[in-house]
């Protein structure tokens, strides 16, 4: 703001001011950043269009690949109910109730919950709802709004419990269910046999870089080409690789070539990422399981013990090999 009213400097005040020259320094602010969606237009479109058809879509994919990311920024074609905290469903079951039975703008809503409560006051409605037993919860929520006329946003379904399986059961025909999970066990999560799965992949190599650029376009990079392939070998199209590795060389005084190299060999989320060695393990029982046939073909007993043995111990080699990524981390 210009003060109009501030009285002209002084000859000797702009004397001084020249001659001692204040010195200048760089502070840098670390930069809030606020993350826009890249490179999930395919999938966004898709998604909406499903919603919009009523149809229940589940976005799969690894950790930090962006699937919590990508359901909050959707634009939603249809009214929402948010369950933020799965491992609280019951709470978060009658919170959406009393969102409904609550809302001012619904006075037909509001006279059932005075029916079946006695109030319509939301605080009230919160102690009248906690009382209820989980699939009571259910029914009154599907009486209090039409069919597929909310989409129930349930962020994060991964371990979900028997007891909410069942929940899921009986929402799943009278909500548009949009939920997220690392991995899907069909199984035990029959209500999720009429769902779309959208299998989120990696950030193309473009839209990395895009992104990375984004988080650091007000840095000054040296051999910046260079930085940028080593931030994508790195993080391997991952956004919250990118989005941490870009906050951890904002760090650095100075950033180059050097400084990046160590970081990236030093980030621990790359040293999690699963190797899939499922393949070298089937070529390894095929070889194993030829070595017992020739083994009992040529009546060679060692050669059968052997194969037979390390046979064994492939059996156990997934639980070892678990439990030493677990150690290792
Ligand atoms: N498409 C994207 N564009 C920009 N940033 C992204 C994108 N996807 C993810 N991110 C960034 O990566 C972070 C991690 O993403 P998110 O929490 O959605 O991962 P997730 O797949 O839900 O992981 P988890 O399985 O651990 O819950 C986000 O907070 C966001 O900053
Ligand atoms: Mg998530």
């Amino acid at each position: 703001m210009i003060d109009a009213t501030a009285p002209k400097p002084s000859l000797w005040q702009r004397i001084k001011k020249s001659l001692f020259r204040l010195r200048e320094y760089r502070i840098k602010i670390p930069a809030t950043i606020t993350p826009e969606l890249v490179g999930r237009d395919e999938d966004v479109k898709k998604i909406e269009r499903l919603l919009q058809q009523g149809v229940s879509v589940i976005v799969t994919g690894p950790t930090g690949i962006g699937k919590s990311f990508l359901i909050d920024k959707l634009r939603y074609p249809k009214k929402v109910l948010e369950i933020d905290d799965h491992k609280e469903f019951k709470r978060s079951l009658a919170a959406c109730l009393v969102h409904l039975l609550g809302s001012e703008e619904e006075p037909g809503r509001q006279a059932v919950a005075n029916l079946i409560y006695g109030t319509d006051n939301p605080d009230a409605l919160v102690v009248k709802t906690s009382k209820e037993s989980m699939p009571n919860l259910c029914r009154l929520l599907c009486d209090a709004c039409g069919r597929k006329e909310y989409i129930l946003k349930i962020n994060d379904l991964e371990s979900v419990t028997p007891s909410v399986v069942r929940i899921l059961e009986m929402l799943k025909d009278h909500f548009v269910i949009l939920t997220t999970a690392r991995t899907v066990k069909m199984n035990n999560s029959s209500f999720l046999w009429d769902f779309e799965k959208i299998d989120l992949k990696p950030l193309s190599r473009p839209d990395s870089l895009r992104l990375f650029h984004r988080l650091t376009a007000d840095l000054e990079l040296q051999q910046v080409e260079w930085i940028q392939n080593k931030i994508h070998d790195t993080a391997s199209g991952n956004p919250r690789m990118v989005m941490e590795l870009a906050e951890r060389i904002r760090q650095e005084p100075v950033i180059d070539a050097f400084v990046v190299d160590e970081i990236c060999n030093n980030y621990l989320g790359r040293q999690t990422r699963e190797i899939d060695i499922s393949p070298v393990l089937l070529l390894l029982f095929g070889s194993l399981m030829i070595l017992r046939y020739v083994g009992r073909e040529t009546g060679d007993q060692e050669l059968t013990f052997i194969g037979g043995a390390v046979l064994v111990m492939m059996m156990f080699a997934r639980y070892f090999l678990k439990e030493g990524r677990r150690k290792g981390m």
